[in-house]
């Protein structure tokens, strides 16, 4: 049955939330404040690089099923769904900063005239659904919108880079209210996901459903990201042993990945994860338990161990050049990771930065992004042998497909020096290698390698 949709923020979330729900058949009305991002919806295109995403919203806007607007009234008017899809970012104390949710809950409080479900899409407190029905009952300072409002959460795992596929074919789909009207409309909502029913599905069966109340939906959001993230972190600990020991983490993961209980996914060793969610989360996490009194020590050691992979080049970088000022230092890939434009928590940012503190120059060269935040002195080259020009050490950031097939000969001689540092495992040492580079890897053996390696655990 189609419904009636609003979703308030078009930023990620907020945009594949409203181009996947007008393309599986419902009338969906975006919200956005920011002029210029308005203009690049209305027109069918998205205001960041996401794949399959403009296609959707152009198919959406000729539909007539899909509209962007500033104004609030209007999309109240039009939906009695209303998706709250704003940033949660952490605030220096370790907490989700609410202002954004804060905001639209007021701005939405008085144009509530009809029914309405208040969504939660972001990742928020555990316990802010209840939280958001009280801000939006204060703010309509009208006693009657208590009947009128209803809150949900339908937590989104999506990925960047396969937003769209994520949500149109997800692995579940979580929705949590206190009411059963609330939960029955959500349901309905997705039902063409559920049974994947919509034009276009590729049938895959139907996707497991999980209801329950609006705290546990919350919890899930939170206890999936700190799950993945610790298993990245895990993985990361593995390598740090394998490179003690000389075995091979890419071997490692391989052997317990094969282990169903284990499986075999978000084992990559490397720089660790970026990006807008794990660290907010798993911070939040950490400091929401600190408060009720409880030491969260395994997300703790997550965190921890996710921040030092960052230094671990640095480390590297120092145990082969051994002083970094004046070194030339090119990162190939400056996204957090591949098939994004997005820099959020990069670990590239974070290698830059410090390498530049040593003194060093850095050059960059990403598929995708062409500018870094004002204040970053490092040279964007035009491709990755113009990045590696003279270079002293080479460190490839973001395993972007494009990195494997390089010509690693042609690399070689535009450097100065000999070292590649594969920060994401995705490169073969053997390859390298025979290019005439010296590799070196997260945690991974490298040919010939294992006598070199006794003697530097003796010095
Ligand atoms: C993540 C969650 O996967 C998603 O469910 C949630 O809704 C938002 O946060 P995203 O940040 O888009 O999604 O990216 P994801 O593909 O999960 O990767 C996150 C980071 O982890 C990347 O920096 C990636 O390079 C890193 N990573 C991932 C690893 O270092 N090793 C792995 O094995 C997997």
């Amino acid at each position: 049955m189609t419904k009636r949709v609003a979703v308030i923020g078009s930023g990620y979330v907020g945009t594949v939330v409203s181009a996947c729900l007008a393309h599986i058949g419902h009338n969906v009305i975006g919200v956005e404040s920011d002029n210029a991002k308005l203009e690049l919806l209305r027109d069918g295109r998205a205001p960041f690089y996401e794949r399959n995403l403009d296609q959707l919203l152009e198919a959406g806007r000729q539909a007539g099923r899909l509209g962007f607007t500033s104004d609030m009234a209007l999309a109240m008017d039009e939906s009695d769904l209303v998706f709250i899809c704003v940033g949660t970012p952490s605030r220096p104390d370790g907490k989700a900063d609410m202002s954004a949710m804060l905001e639209v809950a007021q701005a939405a409080a008085p144009h509530v005239k009809h029914p309405h479900t208040f969504i939660n899409k972001s990742t928020v407190p555990i316990g802010s659904g209840r939280w958001l029905s009280s801000v939006i009952e204060d703010a309509a300072g009208d006693p009657r919108v208590t009947k009128l409002v209803r809150v949900a959460s339908n937590p989104e795992f999506l990925r960047e880079g396969t937003a769209v596929s994520d949500y149109l074919h997800p692995d579940r789909v979580v929705i949590g209210a206190d009411d059963p009207a609330s939960l029955d409309d959500i349901v309905e909502l997705y039902q063409p996901v559920l049974d994947q029913s919509f034009p276009g599905s590729d049938q895959r069966g139907p996707v497991p459903l999980v209801k329950t109340d609006l705290m546990t939906a919350e919890m899930i959001k939170y206890a999936a990201n700190a799950f993945l993230a610790t298993k990245i972190s895990f993985a990361n600990e593995m390598a740090r042993f394998c490179d003690l020991m000389g075995a091979d983490i890419q071997t490692v993961t391989a052997g317990i990945g094969l282990d169903q209980r284990i499986g075999p996914r978000f084992l990559n060793a490397g720089l660790g994860w970026g990006g807008s969610c794990f660290t907010k989360d798993v911070l939040a996490m950490v400091t929401t338990a600190a408060e009720y009194g409880y030491q969260a020590r395994l997300l703790e050691a997550t965190l921890a161990i996710n921040n030092d992979q960052r230094h671990l080049v640095v480390e590297r970088l120092l145990r082969h050049l051994k002083n970094l000022r004046g070194a030339r230092i090119a990162l190939l890939g400056l996204s957090y990771k591949p098939g994004t434009d997005d820099l959020r928590d990069s670990p590239a940012l974070d290698i830059a930065t410090q390498v530049i503190e040593y003194g060093a120059f850095v050059s960059a060269y990403d598929p995708v992004v062409k500018a870094l935040p004002a204040g970053l002195p490092v040279r964007i080259a035009s491709d990755a042998y113009a990045a590696a020009e003279g270079a002293d050490a080479v460190v490839v950031a973001t395993e972007w497909p494009q990195f494997i097939d390089l010509d690693f000969a042609r690399l070689r001689s535009a450097m100065k020096g000999e070292l590649l540092f594969d920060g994401r495992n995705c490169l073969s040492p053997t390859i390298v290698g025979a290019a005439g580079l010296v590799y070196e890897g997260v945690g991974r053996r490298v040919p010939g390698s294992a006598r070199r390696l006794a003697i530097d655990l003796r010095a």
